[in-house]
């Protein structure tokens, strides 16, 4: 087991005289490494990091994942509020993308196929008729190698990488994926990704991180109020496959352009809502202002914010959960009791011209960088 005092010399202690001349003291920032288990001979580690607000999140490099994130109520109370498990093994056997990262092709390809440069490439199928995340294998399900990167004055990141074989899945080209993740002092998760290729080929990554801002299996996030930054939002098909149109939001259950409690119009009389079982639709974000989301838990106080530099954030809101997951200290994942922001290309923009493009050429790195704040109010 390694400890880092990343910025014992840098940062020492600091001693807060708040108006009360109440003292608190800062805690340091500090860098855990354990080992969380080995598949294939390749060891996965857990990395535990915690700033100077006290608040430490988990990663692990098993699907380059986020594994625990503990933030205060308003009364100063911490807990965990995103999905995870204690131990790899139930990684291996539970819901494969609670907050890990998802690609090469983050949400569906229709009936798993695409044509590039006219020739066509079959996916596994593995969320019948449809390609899901990448596919059965993955990025969720493959270890990634890790660099800790130390900036002077800074926040260390934790950077995972993962070479993505030519044809892996049916995708042609090698990528080369980076996911760093930040955990900074005002309480900020910064995800950037950096990915190339060899040949041409397409790419959507995001990560599939589910939030309670009750905590993590204390009930369901229907009372949770959200707001996305998106004046539409793309219909999908029985098969959850977007139809090509971009529908205005306005006017519908889906208007969340203000501030809505989720639970309020998720049963409402609308065929889109019938089709998506609740909401599990991507939005096209407005990219004008900041935010881009923001969510609020009013009982626990707990907000996140959120902004990005993608076209698009598919809001879903844990329909497919069934209360088989146990989690954290036993608590169980109920129906609807997760939301994801799932910053991304549209779904299926390898079969849909008119979509923002998703196609990755040599040469030409994609990056992105998406940012949950968390704070209370
Ligand atoms: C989401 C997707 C849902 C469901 C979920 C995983 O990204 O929008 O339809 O597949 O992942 O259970």
């Amino acid at each position: 087991m390694k400890h880092l005092n990343l910025k014992q010399i840098l940062i020492p202690a600091v001693i807060v005289l708040s108006a009360a001349c109440k003292q608190e003291i800062k805690e340091e920032y500090t860098m855990k490494r354990e080992i969380f288990g080995e598949i294939n001979g390749k060891k996965v580690e857990l990395i535990s990091m915690t700033n100077n607000e006290g608040n430490t999140i988990k990663l692990t490099n098993y699907g380059a994942t986020l594994v625990w994130l503990e933030v205060p109520d308003k009364d100063g109370n911490k807990e965990n509020i995103t999905f995870g498990y204690e131990t790899l093994e139930a990684y291996l056997r539970g819901d494969p993308y609670f907050g890990s990262v998802v690609g090469r092709y983050a949400n569906r390809i229709a009936g798993g196929k695409f044509t590039l440069d006219g020739v066509e490439y079959e996916l596994a199928i593995n969320n019948p008729p449809n390609t899901l995340h990448g596919g059965p294998g993955g990025w969720h399900s493959v270890v990634w190698d890790i660099e800790i990167i130390e900036k002077e004055g800074e926040e260390p990141s934790v950077k995972f990488t993962y070479i993505s074989p030519d044809m892996e899945e049916g995708y042609p080209g090698e990528v080369e994926a980076e996911a760093v993740y930040t955990w900074t002092d005002e309480n900020e998760l910064v995800i950037e990704y950096k990915c190339s290729t060899d040949k041409k080929t397409v790419l959507n990554i995001t990560n599939h991180a589910y939030f309670n801002l009750h905590g993590a299996g204390n009930g369901d996030i229907l009372d949770h109020e959200l707001m996305i930054a998106a004046g539409k939002f793309t219909p999908v098909d029985e098969n959850l496959i977007p139809t090509g149109e971009l529908r205005p939001v306005e006017g519908t259950p889906f208007d969340f352009t203000t501030p809505h409690i989720i639970g309020d119009r998720i049963e409402a009389d609308y065929e889109q809502l019938r089709l998506g079982l609740g909401y599990d639709h991507n939005f096209v974000l407005d990219n004008k202002s900041e935010p881009d989301a923001v969510v609020y838990e009013p009982e626990s106080g707990r907000v996140i914010e959120m902004n990005t530099d993608q076209p698009g954030v598919q809001f879903y809101c844990g329909n497919f959960l069934n209360g088989l997951e146990k989690g954290h200290g036993g608590k169980i994942y109920e129906y609807r009791s997760g939301l994801c922001l799932e910053t991304q290309h549209f779904p299926d923009s390898p079969n849909k011209p008119e979509f923002p493009t998703t196609v990755l050429e040599p040469g030409k790195p994609f990056t992105s960088k998406t940012v949950y704040k968390f704070s209370v109010k």
